[in-house]
């Protein structure tokens, strides 16, 4: 039996969803395994959203809004990329970053989705199903998705994609500017660490566990994990728990 993805589609009210309004009133052909979720930007897209979408199982997503310049809010668009630019580095950790697209589509371009349909559709197919219904493979990838999702709505990533544009684009008061290649070190160190630190902290919640079972589990060097610990410490997510021997146990303190 052929294998038909489901696949998700944010459009945004103002261009996107009407170009496919548009497809659909011309009936042009596209195939029927995209579900449209109607945003009124493409800004308004959380990361959360796309973490949520894989955790149900869904194949592939897109993201869809109007071209740069035409966004009736004027910057959602830009907003958009930024956003979609690091939920593609957090999906590369877990391999999934071919199944998520961001595409622009104004409300007289009826052909030009279908199109993006056809060819996100087939790209799909062609990947499978998503690894999260493997029952082999579910349980640990829903433990990394969510630490995904921990580190997409996490205070500094958040501050880091919300102040881009202003740290490289603008002088500060003392007249500096952060160059675009300098900040992107500075981003993707920020966002790996991040997801280190959220798979520590729901390791922590299901056990008590040393620095050396952690560097262990997350095939790390012990070095690295005790000083994300030390930080993880710091912002009061995880605690120690008891000392055996010489060695102290970590726990989270995360709640439900
Ligand atoms: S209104 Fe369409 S992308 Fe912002």
């Amino acid at each position: 039996m052929s294998f038909e993805p489901k696949i998700l589609g944010f459009l945004c009210n103002w261009c996107s969803y009407a170009g496919a309004d548009l497809a659909g009133v011309s009936r042009i052909q596209y195939p029927p395994n995209i579900r449209v979720i109607r945003v009124m930007c493409s800004g308004r897209v959380d990361p959360e959203f796309i973490f949520d979408g894989f955790e149900a199982g869904i194949d592939g997503i897109i993201v869809m809004g109007c071209h740069p310049g035409d966004c009736h809010y004027l910057e959602g668009n830009y907003e958009a990329e930024k956003k979609f630019n690091m939920v593609e580095k957090l999906l590369s950790f877990v391999d999934m970053n071919e199944r998520i697209r961001l595409e622009w589509v104004s409300a007289s371009e009826g052909n030009r989705f279908a199109e993006i349909v056809t060819e996100f559709t087939d790209k799909i197919k062609e990947l499978g199903p998503s690894p999260v219904k493997d029952p082999s493979k579910a349980n640990v990838l829903l433990k990394n998705i969510n630490a995904l999702k921990m580190s997409a709505v996490s205070y500094r990533l958040r501050a880091l994609v919300g102040r881009e544009r202003a740290l490289t684009e603008q002088e500060n008061i003392y007249g500096e500017k952060v160059s675009l290649e300098r900040f992107n070190d500075v981003f993707e160190n920020a966002i790996f660490d991040e997801y280190v630190r959220n798979r520590i902290v729901l390791s922590l919640k299901e056990d008590t566990k040393s620095v050396k079972d952690l560097a262990i589990e997350l095939n790390m060097d012990p070095s690295k994990i005790l000083s994300h610990i030390l930080i993880l410490k710091g912002r009061s997510q995880v605690s120690m728990d008891k000392i055996v021997g010489i060695t102290p146990l970590y726990i989270s303190t995360l709640e439900e």
